[in-house]
């Protein structure tokens, strides 16, 4: 509707003007310039990105919107509004990160301290126009270097994308600080074919990646080729082009694993493979997850493989898919 479409566009206005705003603060601060600048960013990346700071005034953005008291302030998730009704910036002493959807249009902010203090990441509360099941942070960006290196890059962070295309490795997105939905991969693989998992090399990566791995199967496609990296434990994809490069963070990328590899390695790990009981216990944990991938060639491909792992025959494997699921006695 017409009021519907006034509301979007005010809210856009809104949006942009904070971001213009963010980008000046950021012109106008040595400390959080520094700050950049001590974490390798050059000014033509936090240009590229649009990055902005935002002071410790907890009215700061008063200065351009001088009716604060607009209640779509708040619906923007720019301002919060306190229980007795006073009003204040939700950002502030944070660098901060416009967050694009696909048409390039702003439709959220994450902010991050740069001093020590906790949360370390504020992102804008979810609105009309900002899903965080939805959206990826950098998507706009990376758009034309996903479509020249045919393949997109799924990293943790704002920094991990950001660090990534000052070292010129430009196709990377991040998920918004939530775990991966299937929205996202939906997205991304209406934009490639080629994806490229790359979380943190800490136990929380890991796990993120096996709840990502598990949101993938029900997407896979013959014609897709879904991977998983795993960094040293102590580096994230930004600590790690920093420290050893652009040409050896491509390296190990043509070297990540296909799905297909760390689902069986994962699925191994989890059981004492060489005893009847656990590769009993792994088919045990295995049938559901296979269970969820769409018939096709690859489906066919890796249940073969997990026959292997498992000691059993294709043929005896099959069965046992098929098999209603044990009851106890
Ligand atoms: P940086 O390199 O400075 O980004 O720190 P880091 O690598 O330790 O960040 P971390 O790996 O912990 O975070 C990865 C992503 O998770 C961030 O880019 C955020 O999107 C999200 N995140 C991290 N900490 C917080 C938090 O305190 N609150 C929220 N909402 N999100 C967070
Ligand atoms: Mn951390
Ligand atoms: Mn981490
Ligand atoms: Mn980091
Ligand atoms: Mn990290």
């Amino acid at each position: 509707s017409q009021r519907r479409k006034e509301e979007v566009s005010r809210h856009q206005q809104i949006l942009d003007t904070a971001h213009a705003h963010y980008q000046r603060g950021l012109k106008a601060s040595p400390a959080a310039i520094s700050y950049l600048k001590q974490r390798g960013l050059s000014g033509s990346i936090a240009a590229r990105f649009g990055l902005g700071w935002t002071g410790g005034d907890r009215r700061g953005l008063a200065a351009v919107f001088p009716h604060y008291e607009d209640p779509l302030l708040v619906e923007s998730g720019l301002v919060i509004e306190a229980e007795d009704g006073r009003r204040y910036d939700r950002f502030r002493e944070r660098i901060m990160f416009p967050i694009r959807n696909t048409r390039g249009n702003i439709i959220g902010f994450g902010g991050r301290l740069i001093a020590k203090g906790e949360p370390k990441y504020l992102n804008s509360p979810e609105t009309a126009v900002f899903s965080k099941g939805r959206e990826l942070y950098g998507l706009w960006e990376a758009r034309a270097a996903v479509r020249t290196e045919g393949c997109v890059l799924v990293v943790e962070g704002y920094m991990d994308v950001v660090g990534l295309a000052q070292q010129g490795i430009e196709h990377a997105v991040a998920t918004l600080g939530t775990a991966t939905t299937p929205e996202h991969v939906q997205k991304l693989l209406r934009l490639s074919n080629k994806v490229v998992f790359s979380f943190d090399g800490d136990k929380a990566g890991r796990r993120a990646a096996w709840r990502a791995l598990q949101v993938c199967l029900p997407l896979l496609r013959d014609d897709a080729s879904i991977r998983f990296l795993f960094l040293p434990q102590e580096h994230d994809p930004d600590s790690y082009v920093r420290e050893f490069g652009a040409e050896a963070f491509r390296a190990s990328l043509a070297e990540a694993d296909p799905l297909s590899r760390f689902m069986l390695d994962e699925l191994a790990s989890h059981h004492a493979m060489d005893e009847a009981e656990g590769r009993a216990a792994c088919v045990h944990e295995a049938k559901p997850l296979l269970a969820l991938m769409p018939a096709g060639t690859l489906r066919m491909q890796i249940e073969r493989e997990f026959a292997r792992l498992v000691k059993l025959t294709p043929e005896e494997l099959a069965g046992m898919l098929e098999a209603a699921p044990e009851t106890p006695p």
